[in-house]
């Protein structure tokens, strides 16, 4: 098995976030029909799909290039009784071929920053019924001259993350009006961290000895002792949206 599969098999998120920050973003979106159809995409272990077909009573089209993500999805969607209403794909977000005006809702919790914000927002609108809503939380600056730090570790990691203005100006410039949102809070880091940091400390024992494993634990500690030092800074930002409706 990778090391990046030891590090992240069987976490319950795969990034920062929570079932109330889920539903506070949903709360934001207004005349969504009832049963509506939506697509998670980057859906991971599925979280968000779970919270989401509970909330809604909809029929998600949950994607993913990672099966066994899509496995644990499928595992959890069942214990929660609500399997009947989650279609998992096995797609990248970049080959995605849905109908076009097919969903009442996009949702992607910590994902569409693999397509890129602007890109993403762009290339998924045709997948919207006109007045669909769209939801997707997004690493954001939250402060105009971040620390050095924190700019150099985001600078390699995320060059295309942006600040809440420019990140609202893309979304108009998408297309999109009544534009909504809100900061996470940083416990939903710790939701995602926590369990993330418990394993590298886990394989750490597994491992003590094999120097490039052990490389790689460091890094995967960066980011959490990253985001305890500098969580003014930066954050994860709910930005939630809609296609006109004409
Ligand atoms: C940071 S995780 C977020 C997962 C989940 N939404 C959550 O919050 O727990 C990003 C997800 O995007 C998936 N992913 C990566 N590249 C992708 C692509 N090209 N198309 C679809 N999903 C992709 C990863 O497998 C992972 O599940």
């Amino acid at each position: 098995m990778s090391i990046f599969r030891e590090l992240t098999e069987g976490l319950p998120r795969q990034g920062p976030g929570s079932a109330e920050t889920t539903l506070r973003a949903l709360g934001l979106t207004r005349g969504i029909p009832p049963r509506p159809r939506i697509l998670d995409v980057g859906c991971g272990p599925g979280a968000q799909t779970i919270e989401l077909a509970r909330a809604t009573g909809g029929r998600i089209v949950a994607v993913d290039i990672r099966q066994r993500f899509l496995d644990e999805l499928t595992e959890r969607a069942s214990a929660a009784g609500v399997l009947a209403q989650v279609t998992t794909v096995n797609t990248s977000m970049f080959d995605m071929d849905f109908a076009d005006a097919s969903f009442d809702l996009i949702w992607s919790e910590g994902a569409i920053y693999i397509a890129g914000f602007a890109a993403g927002l762009g290339a998924w609108r045709r997948f919207l019924k006109p007045g669909g809503w769209i939801a997707v939380s997004e690493l954001t600056w939250l402060v105009p001259d971040p620390p050095a730090e924190a700019a150099a570790y985001w600078a390699r990691s995320y060059p295309g993350m942006g600040s809440i203005e420019r990140n609202c100006q893309i979304v108009a410039e998408a297309g999109y009006v009544d534009p909504d949102g809100f900061v996470l809070p940083v416990d939903d880091w710790w939701s995602y961290y926590g369990p993330a940091e418990r394993r590298v400390a886990e394989l750490r024992e597994k491992y003590a000895g094999d120097r490039e494993v052990l490389a790689t634990l460091d890094e995967a500690d960066r980011e959490p002792d990253l985001f305890r030092a500098y969580s003014d800074a930066y954050g994860y930002v709910f930005y939630v949206m809609r296609k006109p409706a004409a």
